[in-house]
């Protein structure tokens, strides 16, 4: 693990959603930052952290000068259940004042190839540049069972250290089309948060945290930040079969 990787273990999800809710609203409340750039992720354990920014600093963040972008998204309309976007859109932005431009949403209902390149010249454009590349203020993570991370899943190595910013995916068993960041791009954010809570992640996990050969199959082994800061906000249950 290096200098610039940090785990922390929380009894329950609720405290690890708790906990990165209060470093967002540490972080964007700096002045001497007036935007902050950050990726969303998406599946379910996200939900827990944007109920907590609604219950506990909706008052106190200022989300005018946050730009939320996504790490993924799922090639399916933004009112589809499947979608990212809708799931928070229904549990943080539809709570929020926050202009319309701040919130930049892949656009599921695209071509695949067409909105990868789209989305990818829509960060070029706005985000400023470390050693040519975008850089993120922050990255939002979790971790598939399957040790997959954003939408690259095992398998799909090649996008950890593909040259565009965004790429097409596909998901294994569903064949579900998917948009994800390259691992280029997290890589090099200033922050990478994995969230990651309960038991059915706890092998995967181990086999990173263990360094195990296994885990060099996993596209979540090789998000190890460039300049920046990983921390793992991990619960019990996840961190159980960590050595
Ligand atoms: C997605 C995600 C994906 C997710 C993991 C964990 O679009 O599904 O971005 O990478 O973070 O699959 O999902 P859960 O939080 O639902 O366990």
């Amino acid at each position: 693990m290096t200098a610039s990787t940090e785990v922390k273990i929380f009894e329950k999800p609720k405290k690890v959603a708790k906990r990165v809710a209060k470093q967002i609203l540490k972080l964007t409340q700096k002045s001497s930052q007036p935007r902050f750039d950050i990726a969303l992720s998406g599946g379910s354990t996200p939900k827990k952290l944007f109920k907590i920014l609604i219950e506990k600093h909706k008052e106190a963040i200022p989300w005018e000068r946050i730009h939320f972008w996504w790490g993924d998204e799922r090639c399916v309309p933004p009112d589809d259940n499947e979608s990212n976007f809708k799931m928070a859109f229904d549990i943080l932005f539809s709570k929020i004042e926050i202009p319309q431009e701040n919130i930049h949403r892949i656009k599921g209902e695209n071509n695949p190839e067409i909105e990868a390149k789209r989305y990818s010249e829509e960060i070029a454009d706005s985000l400023n540049l470390r050693g040519g590349v975008p850089v993120f203020d922050m990255v939002l993570l979790g971790l598939g069972e399957d040790g997959h991370t954003a939408s690259i899943f095992p398998g799909q190595l090649n996008l950890i250290d593909d040259e565009r910013i965004c790429a097409a995916s596909e998901h294994p068993l569903t064949g579900q089309k998917r948009i994800t960041l390259t691992g280029k791009v997290i890589n090099n954010a200033s922050r990478i948060f994995f969230l990651v809570t309960g038991e059915n992640k706890a092998l995967r996990l181990s086999e990173i945290m263990n360094d195990d050969e296994a885990a060099k199959l996993l596209p979540a082994y090789y998000i190890t930040p460039e300049n920046g800061k990983l921390i793992w906000y991990i619960d019990e249950a996840a961190s159980s079969q960590i050595a």
